[in-house]
């Protein structure tokens, strides 16, 4: 039995106990030891009851962690897996010790685990509502319990645009001020952008920024009128598909440039999203026209692209880019082709599909936030029982990047409100991430996503009720 989530690769359990203590001591890697000594609100000693140690590990990511009766031992052989051996740890308390350990009882066992893919995603639209960077390091500080290792940040959108950009100014005047439902908006400083990175990167999360081009850019053009050929105006309600850059001009292009080249600057981690979607005022050869160049200007600034599906309309993609599945469980209307397109031109898929991984998607019917366009509401059930190799034929193992779940923003105000809709279903997206292929069985998951819930209620977390 095991009480993580995501599920570990292996756990086999002695009889017996070891009991952790207020009096019970940290060390090892100093850096990992002095996270999880504040995690368990323990001190640091030379002669640790609880050491996390730099060492080996079975793949990447991975860690080992031993409880036996005289202590607990990690180990891994990057920092990472140190980090998601505290992780476990935390699971494997009470949940009313996760910020501080009293007395606890712990399991004698021995764990082995590492995840199954390499990319472990949510995404956070902080368009349609801005969101400061108190609110977003939360948000980080969440994921970070279930082994999510990229944040996607959806920057731009027809409702504002997010982050600084030094050559073009008025994109952060005249158009942040706006936000759906006309509450303020808002946007990032590249200190402040550069602090976000910062604070992920030290819990292993990387960042990936997106500018969503050449639609869903009505506030860039609000901002830059000669960005567009369609007449714009600020716009702060839900609708999409009306905006497009002007795809004829050349200043469209050196603004692409541009923006690419300063976000590329910020970027530390290797990819860079150009989204792609939802281009429905963008005729088919203006779009294919914009994908080739866009991408094309975007690779000089050395950064691994991502687009959404639709980019694959495009077959002069830069080698390698990056395609994110958001289409159903059942692909619509050639999501599945378009998905594919990317992976004859070198590149690995992520799967979202919008019908179970989409966190901002309705619960049930009676859930006051969030929308139901994808396939209806989303029960916990749902977003736990799918299977990312059986969506796209020919979309297997060897082909999926990995997992990611997006959170868009039109319903979602609040940070609080943005937990709600996230948690628990992203338990269910981080076990798909992480734990093996063909493990998962819902009846053994539910208590412990209960136990899950518990841990979130200790740590103050928002979340949706079990029994709701
Ligand atoms: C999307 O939901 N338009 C990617």
């Amino acid at each position: 039995m095991t009480t993580v989530i995501p599920a570990p690769v292996r756990r086999i359990d002695s009889s017996g106990t070891f009991t952790l203590t207020r009096e019970s001591t940290v060390g090892g890697d100093p850096a990992a030891a002095g996270y999880v000594a504040v995690m368990l609100g323990l001190s640091i000693s030379d002669d640790p009851t609880v050491e996390f140690a730099l060492g080996s590990s079975s793949a990447p990511e991975g860690y080992t962690l031993r409880i036996t009766s005289a202590g607990i031992r990690a180990e891994a052989d990057s920092a990472a897996g140190l980090f998601y051996a505290a992780q476990t740890l935390r699971q494997l308390l009470p949940a009313d010790q996760a910020t501080g350990v009293t007395s606890a009882a712990l399991p004698i066992t021995e764990i082995e685990d590492y995840p199954r893919f390499a990319y472990r995603g949510a995404m956070l639209d902080v368009a349609r509502h801005f969101f400061g960077v108190d609110d977003v390091k939360k948000f980080i500080d969440n994921i970070a319990l279930l082994k999510v290792n990229h944040l996607h940040l959806h920057l731009t959108d027809d409702q504002g645009w997010r982050i600084q950009i030094d050559s073009w100014p008025e994109l952060t005047k005249a158009g942040a001020t706006t936000e759906v439902g006309g509450t303020g908006g808002g946007f990032y400083s590249k200190d402040q952008y550069r602090e976000i990175v910062r604070y992920a990167a030290s819990l292993f999360i990387t960042i990936v920024p997106e500018i969503d081009l050449p639609g869903h850019t009505n506030a860039a053009s609000v901002a830059y009128p000669e960005l567009s050929d369609i007449p714009v105006s600020p716009y702060e309600g839900v609708e999409v598909g009306f905006s497009s850059l002007a795809i004829r001009s050349e200043t469209t292009y050196t603004f692409v440039d541009d923006v690419i080249r300063e976000m590329a600057a910020l970027t530390p981690g290797p990819y860079l999203h150009l989204g792609g979607d939802e281009s429905l005022a963008t005729t088919d050869d203006d779009f294919l026209y914009f994908i080739e160049r866009a991408t094309a200007i975007a690779a000089t600034h050395g950064k691994t692209l991502i687009g959404w599906h639709e980019m694959g309309r495009s077959t002069a993609l830069p080698a390698g880019t990056v395609g994110q599945y958001w289409s159903f469980t059942t692909p619509q209307e050639g999501a599945d082709e378009h998905t594919l397109s990317f992976v004859r031109q070198g590149g690995p898929i992520i799967m979202s599909p919008a019908d179970v991984a989409y966190l901002d998607i309705k619960y049930d019917a009676s859930t006051e936030l969030g929308l139901t366009w994808a396939d209806g509401p989303t029960s916990i059930a749902e977003s736990y029982e799918w299977e990312p190799t059986a969506i796209v034929p020919g979309i297997g193992e060897a082909q999926l990047l990995g997992v990611e779940a997006p959170i868009w923003t039109e319903t979602l105000a609040t940070i609080a409100d943005v937990e709600y809709m996230a948690f628990p279903r992203l338990a269910s997206i981080a076990e798909i991430a992480w734990s093996p292929a063909g493990t998962r069985d819902l009846d053994e998951f539910t208590p412990r996503l209960e136990r899950f819930v518990g841990m979130l209620d200790a740590l103050g977390i928002q979340h949706h009720r079990l029994d709701e």
